[in-house]
């Protein structure tokens, strides 16, 4: 291990102040610490490349022990539990499922021709697979079923907001680890993604009832890389339906070839395609933060950015300015 590696990582850890603090004060503090502990960087350098990231430590400390008070706890319990978090972080990924997310969805998938087969890259619990079983309120304007999970929307930019839920005749998931959302282990591990905050207890909620949908009304999980496993789920669409492909907080996961690869295949494919990404993330959908990530998500149809959106949802805003007329 080399001070330069630790460097790297310290830096990384800084990059997610910046990202966790509007929403998670608590990891943005974490992450300072961090970033100056020789001994928890010395920790996250014996990681492979690829584990040793902010989601992953926290997640992993969350589901062992609840999220630490401070960065003198998060210190200790890196010394005193080292093997047990190393298992974890090496065992399991970054794969937070976020349902309100689909409130950004519903707006376009309003746009499309029904029914719909839904073809979800990178779907985690396939939790955004689930737009027409969810109620959302767009700015108090109720649109869905009233009696269970409710996804609130702040809007603004005019959108489009459907008066009705699409019909849905396939859910079919990709992902290289599937989770179960019946399975209690997964659900505690997609609890434990959830960041500490102001927000995290509506999320949980809503994930927990999310969850129930989901397991209640399987989908169809297909375990594999996206890019391999993108025809398979083609072939499962049935005729006289638009199959949609999607994919929210999925491709800066991707080495950069296989990004380009997969926008490639997209384009060349008889689907309609909603991202939910970074921006730029996407070719032509804006500046790309080193990270991939961002402060805000860009929705796009068929590679035209349409949208702006919290990244774990909550708020909409629609395009009509330059970054929506300079798409291709
Ligand atoms: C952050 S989660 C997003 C889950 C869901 N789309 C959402 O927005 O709630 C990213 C998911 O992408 C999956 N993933 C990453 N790279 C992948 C690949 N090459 N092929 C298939 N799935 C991938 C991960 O396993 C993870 O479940």
């Amino acid at each position: 291990m080399t001070s330069d590696e630790q460097d790297r990582i310290a830096r990384g850890y800084l990059a997610f102040v910046v990202e966790a603090a509007p929403t998670s004060p608590l990891y943005a503090r974490l992450a300072e610490e961090v970033a100056r502990s020789d001994d928890v960087l010395a920790f996250l350098a014996g990681l492979p490349v690829g584990k040793r990231q902010p989601n992953l430590l926290f997640a992993a400390v969350q589901f062992l022990h609840g999220a630490p008070e401070d960065g003198d706890q998060l210190r200790s319990l890196v010394a005193d539990d080292a093997e047990r978090l190393r298992a974890t972080m090496l065992g399991r990924a970054t794969q937070t499922n976020e349902p309100a997310r689909c409130g950004a969805l519903l707006p376009v998938l309003g746009l499309l021709e029904g029914p719909l087969a839904l073809i979800e890259v990178g779907s985690s619990a396939g939790l955004c697979l689930y737009p027409d079983r969810y109620g959302y309120s767009y700015d108090g304007v109720a649109v869905g079923p009233s009696d269970g999970l409710r996804i609130d929307v702040a809007t603004s930019g005019g959108v489009p907001v459907p008066s009705e839920v699409p019909t849905v005749v396939a859910r079919i998931g990709i992902d290289l680890n599937p989770l179960d959302p019946s399975d209690p282990d997964d659900r505690a591990w997609l609890r434990a993604l959830v960041w500490p905050g102001p927000h995290a207890e509506a999320r949980l909620q809503r994930l927990d009832a999310a969850a129930r949908v989901a397991a209640r009304e399987p989908a169809t999980a297909l375990t594999g890389d996206l890019l391999t496993r993108l025809p398979d789920a083609l072939a499962l669409v049935p005729p006289g339906c638009t199959p949609v492909v999607l994919h929210t907080a999925v491709l800066p996961y991707l080495p950069s070839d296989a990004r380009e690869a997969f926008v490639e295949q997209v384009r060349g494919l008889p689907v309609r395609w909603i991202a939910q990404e970074g921006p730029g993330v996407v070719p032509g959908t804006g500046e790309r933060a080193p990270s991939g990530w961002g402060p805000y998500f860009v929705v796009s149809l068929d590679g035209r950015p349409v949208a702006r959106s919290a990244p774990h949802g909550g708020w909409l805003e629609w395009l009509s300015g330059p970054l929506a007329a300079s798409a291709g």
